[in-house]
């Protein structure tokens, strides 16, 4: 007896490992906070659920961490985890934890509070729980009456509901309403298959999930079922009754349905003792009028073909769910039911046996759930996001900035109001903000005009510097600009002053340097004053001599800046926001790839019907994420130049991150080099056009740009070419910009792709642009020798140390593409070879700048050129060279 025992324990714990193991890895989508973990403790695995807890510090930026002084077992939770920190809340009415989530997926979100006296009150606290802007419950740990499944918790209280959040961030709000101080233990969001626990409307509040068990298993009472068992690390109590038996088997049953129930629930079921008799079973639910009930089903008795189990479902005595209902043969089913009757303060379920039934009826679990509204809509995203962008660019925290900013309307955000719609589906606005005295430093921020339905707009009283912004006068709900007390410059847009005709009252007192003249209008620049003198001589001259001589410069002026090719201004204006909608329909449903970036697939589209653009979504799976979209977009929005690819214009709905740039027909430089392509190899002259322009590009970005950005990614993969070959440079997810001044540097987590990263960065974190120069010189050496960047089977696998090694031992001609069957200027090639060596070296100090990089392959290229000038026709049958025009306009001018 003693032996059997002891052998069906070791089988239970092995079963028990096998799963586990089998399971541990696998906790996709889970987040398991430990509240009040201290930020730089790793995360750890907790030892009786496997699971894989980390510290709330990045989801909450209030409150105090603590520990619970009672830490005996019969406080209640052990056998779920021994949550023993926790986070309370002195300071502030709501304090919001912000979790990221995924719209419109269902998760099970489950709030933990253990007390155990941690502030030595002995005083439990009651405070009430919100998801996002809507009401979820009071945490009243008062009450006695506190269960989890319907065990009674001594010491805390454990809350969940199955939600589907409306957009990728979910708040999380604790909300002080009496003198005690709310606190939280843990937080466990667990995604859940679509298909299941799917209501029409509203959110399921766990009442209880109960399995039919009647053995205490080995372990005391242990009787819980969670994860790794339940891939969804549900919790689930046993519960029997002394009417009924189980009936249990250890043959699988298939729960491949939407609810993917564990097999520890579907192995044992309950029938009633006397087979003759219904199964029921009754519980307290006085004054919900709206639950929700799943009853999971699956025949676990092998059947013989006389025997049948056929039962009807009665619910409340009186409503019949399903009249002749045969659980399906090992194979889960669940049956649900929605009702909106009140039960007269006990809820039955009860399963009627057919007559014709052979079997009595049988049940392996049941969930009850109170439906909750959750009425209440998120502001519109739009708007949040403005007035975050707002926030950050002014630095401004406010204790009361968390959560919703517009509802619950008590908790909403100082310095702004609200519209609030009476039909809480409709999402509020931001319809004013006030920041007066806010200390605002620098220019009117320009995410302002993405508030499109603010009426009042107060900046008085801050230091705010710059122009008034013309984009005010386009916002056509605003009444109220009151912009007085501040620093302000230049001129007032006329479009804004002719909108006080149309009832807008626009103050800007107390700005000194501020014209508020219409006259001023007409200046632009910086120059105002000497315009102002310049006009009036132009014109009481009215001489032939000065009015030629202004043209003259104006003429110099236009074909000048043609000439450097530096800026497009008709590439900004068309720069826009697209729907999600809208890259579908131009991708014709994500047709036809283009290839793969860092950042996710490339799909070809199609603008208005004409222009052809490259469309890169950002996977979800990236490990590109939001924040290198957002460097791209803000870094392409800024600077234009024709060496760098443009962004035509971006998408980010959602989840949804779009970047959709021009077209570039042909590819990347990687691809011509290894000859992937079917075109000819690239001449020398080609290779040197590119590096000049891939050079110059970079330089803008250094020097050109303000303040100067750093690519951090130049490899020859992100060098672009278009339809005429022209070099633009791509992919700026991984760009910084860096101060300017006594810093030239900044200190970054390393970033790159191998092979081209600078050594010195990657061993100081010393990010300069330097480092772009180095990546710059591995190019070149691609650019001269058509070799890998890394290559273990040479000499010297990294390409600058093997050409290093070639070089000193002599062996020049094997260094260069041979494809290139020698036809090259070899001083221009030379020149070319020593400028990528001083570019690769390991030292930051001995690498050039990218200027001087730029100006020299220029002359290499025109060295090139003048050679070429005269036997142009010896290469005129390379395919290349018909697309590429040459011609004197084609060529940058060397600086
Ligand atoms: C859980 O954490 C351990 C280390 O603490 C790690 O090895 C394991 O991969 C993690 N599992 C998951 C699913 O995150
Ligand atoms: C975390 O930081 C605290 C001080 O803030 C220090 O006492 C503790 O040792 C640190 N723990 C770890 C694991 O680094
Ligand atoms: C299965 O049920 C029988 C009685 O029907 C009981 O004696 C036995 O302990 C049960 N086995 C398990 C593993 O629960
Ligand atoms: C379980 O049932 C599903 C649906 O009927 C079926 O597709 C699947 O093959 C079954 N799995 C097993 C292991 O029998
Ligand atoms: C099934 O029922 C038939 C007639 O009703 C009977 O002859 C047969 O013995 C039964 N078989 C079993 C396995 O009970
Ligand atoms: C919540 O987190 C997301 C992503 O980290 C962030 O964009 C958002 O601004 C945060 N919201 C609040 C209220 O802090
Ligand atoms: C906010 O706007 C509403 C009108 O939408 C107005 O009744 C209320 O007084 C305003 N509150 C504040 C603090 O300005
Ligand atoms: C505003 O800026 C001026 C000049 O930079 C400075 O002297 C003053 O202290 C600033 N005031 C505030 C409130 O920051
Ligand atoms: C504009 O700001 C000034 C300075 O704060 C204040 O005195 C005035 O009342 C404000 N006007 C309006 C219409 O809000």
């Amino acid at each position: 007896m003693e032996t059997t025992h002891r052998l069906v324990f070791l089988v239970i714990i092995a079963i028990f490992f096998i799963t586990y193991l089998a399971n541990a890895q696998d906790q996709q989508g889970f987040i398991s906070i430990d509240c009040g973990m201290p930020h730089n403790e790793s995360s750890y695995t907790e030892e009786s659920t496997g699971i894989n807890y980390s510290s709330d510090a990045n989801f909450i930026r209030t409150g105090k961490r603590a520990r619970i002084k009672n830490e005996d077992p019969e406080y209640g939770m052990e056998y779920i985890k021994p949550y023993k920190r926790l986070r309370y809340f002195p300071v502030g009415t709501r304090n919001c934890y912000n979790l990221t989530v995924s719209e419109g997926r269902h998760y099970i979100i489950r709030a933990v509070f253990i007390y155990g006296n941690y502030d030595g009150l002995e005083q439990r606290p009651k405070f009430d729980l919100h998801l996002g802007p809507n009401f979820w419950i009071t945490i009243n740990l008062q009450d006695e009456f506190r269960t989890l499944n319907r065990i009674w918790l001594e010491d805390g209280m454990v809350e969940e509901i199955i939600h589907m959040p409306k957009s990728n961030n979910l708040d999380i709000c604790l909300v002080k309403t009496g003198t005690t101080t709310p606190f939280i233990s843990a937080l466990e969001l667990r995604p859940l298959r679509d298909d299941a626990y799917t209501t029409k409307t509203g959110s399921l509040k766990v009442f209880f999930r109960w399995y039919f068990s009647s053995t205490d298993s080995i372990f005391g009472t242990e009787t819980i079922v969670r994860y790794p068992d339940d891939v969804h690390d549900r919790i689930w109590a046993a519960e029997f009754d002394d009417a009924w038996t189980e009936i249990n088997v250890t043959t699988p049953v298939n729960s491949t349905n939407a609810f993917e129930l564990p097999q520890a629930i579907f192995s044992k079921a309950s029938i009633p003792t006397d087979a003759g008799e219904s199964w029921r079973r009754g519980w307290p639910m006085q004054n919900q009028d709206d639950i929700q009930l799943y009853l999971h089903f699956a025949e676990i008795q092998a059947l013989t073909p006389n025997d049948t189990r056929e039962f009807s479902i009665l619910w409340d005595e009186k409503t019949i769910i399903s009249d002749n209902y045969n659980p399906p043969e090992f194979m889960a089913d669940t049956v649900p039911i929605r009702t909106s009757t009140k039960c007269d303060e006990v809820c039955y379920l009860e399963l009627v046996r057919a007559d014709s039934s052979t079997l009595p009826p049988s049940i392996n679990a049941m969930e009850v759930f109170e439906v909750l509204q959750l009425p209440q809509s998120e502001t519109d995203e739009n708007d949040v996001i403005a007035f975050k962008n707002i926030q950050a660019t002014y630095r401004l925290q406010k204790t009361s900035w968390q959560g919703d900013p517009c509802v619950p309307i008590y908790y909403m955000w100082t310095g702004l109001n609200c519209s609030i719609n009476t039909f809480p589906s409709i999402p509020p606005r931001i319809i004013s903000i006030d920041f007066s005295h806010y200390g605002l430093i620098g220019t009117i921020s320009s995410d302002i005009q993405y508030l499109n339905q603010l009426e009042k707009l107060d900046l008085s009283n801050n230091n705010l510097t710059g122009r008034v912004p013309e984009f005010l006068a386009k916002m056509k709900l605003l009444t109220v600009i009151n912009l007085s007390g501040n620093n302000l410059s230049g001129s007032i847009p006329q479009s804004l002053l002719n909108m006080q005709k149309n009832g807008l009252t626009l103050l800007v007192q107390g700005n000194p340097n501020l014209c508020v003249d219409p006259s001023c209008e007409s200046e632009a620049g910086d120059g105002n004053n000497k315009m102002k003198l310049l006009l009036p001589i132009v014109a009481s001259a009215a001489s032939v001599g000065v009015i030629t001589a202004v043209l003259l410069l104006i003429i110099l002026f236009f074909r000048k800046k043609r000439q450097s090719k530096a800026i497009r201004p008709s590439m900004v204006a068309n720069k826009r926001r697209f729907t999600y909608e809208e890259v579908t329909k131009l991708t014709n449903n994500f047709e036809r790839t283009l290839g793969q970036g860092g950042f996710g697939l490339v799909y070809h589209g199609n603008l208005n019907g004409n222009e052809q653009v490259a469309v890169k979504v950002l996977s979800q799976s990236s490990p590109q994420g939001y924040k290198e979209f957002k460097a791209e977009v803000d870094l392409l929005l800024r600077v234009h130049h024709i060496n760098l690819v443009s962004l035509v214009g971006y998408c980010d709905e959602g989840q949804h991150l779009v970047l959709i740039y021009e077209y570039m027909s042909n590819g990347n430089l990687k691809q011509h080099l290894s000859g992937e392509c079917s075109s000819s190899p690239l001449s020398w002259e080609n290779r040197l056009r590119i590096a000049a322009e891939t050079a110059q590009g970079l330089e803008y970005l250094h020097i050109g740009c303000k303040p100067p950005m750093i690519h951090r990614d130049i490899k020859s993969m992100n060098i672009l070419l278009d339809n005429h070959f022209q070099a633009k440079l791509g992919d700026f997810g991984l760009s910084r910009s860096f101060p300017v001044g006594s810093e030239t540097h900044v200190s970054t987590n390393v970033a790159g792709s191998p092979g081209y990263l600078d050594p010195e960065y990657y061993r100081t974190n010393w990010l300069t642009e330097k480092s772009d120069v180095f990546s710059f010189g591995v190019v070149l050496l691609e650019i001269i020798t058509s070799q890998p960047v890394i290559d273990q089977t040479r000499e010297k696998s990294h390409i600058g140390k093997w050409v290093g090694f070639k070089l000193t031992n002599g062996d020049i001609k094997n260094i260069v593409d041979p494809s290139m069957n020698g036809d090259y200027d070899s001083s221009s090639l030379w020149k070319a070879l020593e400028l990528a060596m001083s570019c690769v070296s390991p030292s930051s100090s001995g690498r050039p700048n990218m200027s001087q990089v730029a100006n020299e392959l220029q002359e290499c290229l025109l060295s090139e050129n003048s050679r070429k000038g005269g036997r142009r026709d010896v290469d005129s049958k390379s395919s290349l060279e018909q697309n590429t025009s040459f011609g004197p306009e084609h060529i940058p001018d060397a600086r």
